[in-house]
């Protein structure tokens, strides 16, 4: 009966590591998959999550079972950051549960809408291509408007044509912050018109904050997110740690649900409870324990929030960086990399470009045209540049 099943191909993305680990220059550059990466290329564990896992390893005194939420104790320590330190929870309206990765909160809040009977989800494209993966898994329509215009901004007037558009009973997909794969964010007076037509609309949104603290820092990547909470009786967060922790394959992420009063909040999350139980049971603990204890210290929550700031720092250069050399590279226009967010940006290269630049001269990057700005250092930048000059000329 297994014959029936076809072959698969390797998720894309995932196959540029191999690609990249099997090429043997010296020089290669891995602009691919969305890891941050120091001026030397390495990613390191953050200095603050290894000394909580130094105090996990010694304190923890059992590894049974915790159930299908997870460590509560990190799902709300991580709150005062993703809602405000102003009563996060909105008066008991916004509870959560900790996840299996961003992708696992996704899956859940899919599958929690699903349940509620939404079949419809309006989604900004291009878009991280496992958002309507998932939700073709799930047998839910991907809804597209077109997210990015050519000149490197939102495009707003395809935003509000699909809202316009929305039948009752739809939600809509939101980037918190670092668009993936585009880095365009909405403006603060976008978020504004953003949140009076959702909010008139009566969809209810399913916002992505996967990125946050690597955009404009910890409070303003939350900003938009925070604004239409406000707005709106019922909301989904789906949160990631993986980059912010830097804790990616430890797969720490959060479900936020936010009701209209705390017993429909309670009563969703039984709902993610039971999806939980049917699709991981219980999330795996290490990553999000060691998140618990940074954000249980003060001095270590402290040297996270440094870190954080270094990498954004770092990966702002980068930007400045490439934006600055826009003269030298005919037929790209490089210059709106400098205002856009985030680990990535998306170069309008063509297939074959994206193609030579990897065969010729060692840079991946996927096959979108999407590049991680993380994997450009002080050493490597200049290369790169010359690298698209000859491909894009
Ligand atoms: C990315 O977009 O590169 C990351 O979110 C990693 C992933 O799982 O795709």
């Amino acid at each position: 009966m297994l014959d029936r099943l076809n072959q698969q191909p390797a998720d894309a993305l995932l196959a540029l590591i191999k690609l990249f680990d099997a090429d043997p220059r010296a020089d290669k550059i891995d602009l691919g998959v969305g890891v941050y990466r120091t001026d030397d290329g390495a990613t390191p564990v953050f200095a603050a999550v290894k000394a909580a896992e130094k105090k996990l390893l010694t304190e923890q005194d059992s590894k049974a079972y915790l159930g299908p939420e997870g460590d509560m104790g990190f799902v709300h320590a991580l709150m005062p950051y993703v809602f405000g330190a102003q009563d996060p929870s909105k008066g008991g309206r916004i509870d959560g549960m900790q996840a299996p990765g961003g992708t696992g909160g996704l899956r859940l809040a899919f599958a929690l809408a699903k349940r509620a009977g939404i079949n419809r989800i309006i989604t900004g494209s291009p878009t991280w291509p496992n958002h309507p993966q998932i939700l073709a898994d799930l047998g839910m329509e991907a809804v597209n408007f077109n997210h990015a215009l050519p000149d490197g901004t939102a495009d707003l007037e395809a935003l509000r044509a699909a809202v316009a558009n929305a039948q009752e009973g739809d939600a809509i997909l939101l980037h918190g912050c670092c668009h993936n794969p585009s880095g365009i964010d909405y403006t603060p007076a976008q978020w504004d018109e953003i949140v009076t037509i959702i909010a008139d609309a009566g969809i209810l949104p399913i916002i992505d904050l996967a990125y946050q603290g690597l955009g404009q820092g910890m409070e303003d990547d939350a900003a938009g997110m925070r604004k239409v909470l406000a707005a709106v009786p019922e909301a989904l967060i789906c949160y990631s740690c993986d980059k912010n922790f830097g804790l990616y394959r430890e797969r720490v992420g959060a479900l936020y649900v936010m009701g209209r009063d705390a017993d429909e909040t309670a009563k969703v999350l039984t709902n993610g409870h039971i999806l939980a139980r049917v699709n991981w049971s219980q999330p795996p603990d290490h990553g999000a324990a060691a998140a618990r204890i940074v954000l249980e210290d003060a001095g270590l929550t402290k040297q996270w929030l440094a870190e954080l700031d270094a990498m954004r720092d770092r990966m702002r250069e980068m930007r400045d960086t490439l934006a600055a050399a826009d003269n030298r590279v005919a037929g790209l226009d490089l210059t709106a990399i400098a205002t856009q967010n985030g680990l990535f940006s998306i170069l309008n290269l063509n297939k074959d470009q994206i193609l030579a630049i990897r065969e010729k001269h060692g840079v991946y990057m996927a096959g979108s045209g999407r590049i991680n700005v993380a994997g450009l250092t002080r050493g490597n930048i200049g290369k790169f540049i010359e690298a698209l000059a000859d491909v894009a000329g």
